[in-house]
């Protein structure tokens, strides 16, 4: 199915940005002139980045577009439905999948006024990325929401992916379900790698 896919291929696309933002993310463990450093690079090929954000905006829309489709659809289809999983299971899943999707994009929303165009922080100075962070993430409330949104993101990319290879086409057969492990690394790994920096920023280790 033709929408099913496009939630796929969208999910997979936000996937691997994903993991290219926690890798930058990281570099502010590495002090003020790496992680502005690496900020300022971004910005000094502008024709790069906003081409990167339009397709990570198109790739959001898709996604969510997708989803609530899909959703319209199965509801008026619900006593055809179809799936491997006993149908309580599978429609739980993508209960969760919708909230937890739902609460991400209200996250991203906050995150954006918060740390990129800096409207919801209390001082922020453009391009000092490093401290905007630092400064941004000191209130046990405001790092706690980061770290949710960190946990929430590493479930909804472990389910996600493994979505996405159903629907497009792969059966989960004993070889898929080995590389499992894998998957639930990687998606613990992302959520830890954002976790780790309002984290540091509570403990006091990154100042
Ligand atoms: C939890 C720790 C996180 C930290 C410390 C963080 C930090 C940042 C910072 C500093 C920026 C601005 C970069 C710049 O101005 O050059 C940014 C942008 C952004 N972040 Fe995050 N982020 C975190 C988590 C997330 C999560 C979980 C998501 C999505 C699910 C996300 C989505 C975005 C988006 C969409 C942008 C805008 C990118 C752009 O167009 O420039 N962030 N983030």
């Amino acid at each position: 199915m033709v929408r099913k896919a496009l939630v796929a291929v969208s999910g997979l696309a936000l996937w691997i940005w994903v993991v290219l933002h926690v890798a930058g993310n990281l570099t502010i463990f590495s002090g003020p002139a790496v992680a502005d450093g690496y900020a300022a690079m971004l910005r000094r090929a502008p024709g790069w980045l906003w081409a990167a954000r339009a397709g990570l905006a198109t790739a959001m829309v898709v996604h969510v577009a997708g989803v609530v489709s899909l959703a319209r659809a199965s509801r008026s289809a619900r006593p055809r439905h179809q799936s491997h999983l006993p149908a309580e299971t599978s429609a739980l899943a993508a209960r969760g999948m919708r909230i937890g999707g739902a609460l991400l994009l209200a996250f991203v929303v906050y995150h954006l006024l918060h740390l990129t165009i800096g409207v919801l922080h209390p001082h922020f100075e453009p391009g000092r990325v490093h401290d905007n962070v630092v400064v941004g993430l000191r209130s046990p409330w405001i790092a706690t929401i980061y770290m949710g949104a960190a946990a929430l993101l590493g479930l909804h990319l472990l389910h996600g992916l493994w979505a996405a290879v159903r629907s497009l086409g792969v059966r989960p057969d004993a070889a898929a379900r080995r590389r499992r492990p894998a998957v639930v690394v990687l998606s613990a790994a992302v959520a830890a790698g954002f976790a780790a920096v309002p984290l540091a920023v509570l403990a006091g280790w990154l100042r």
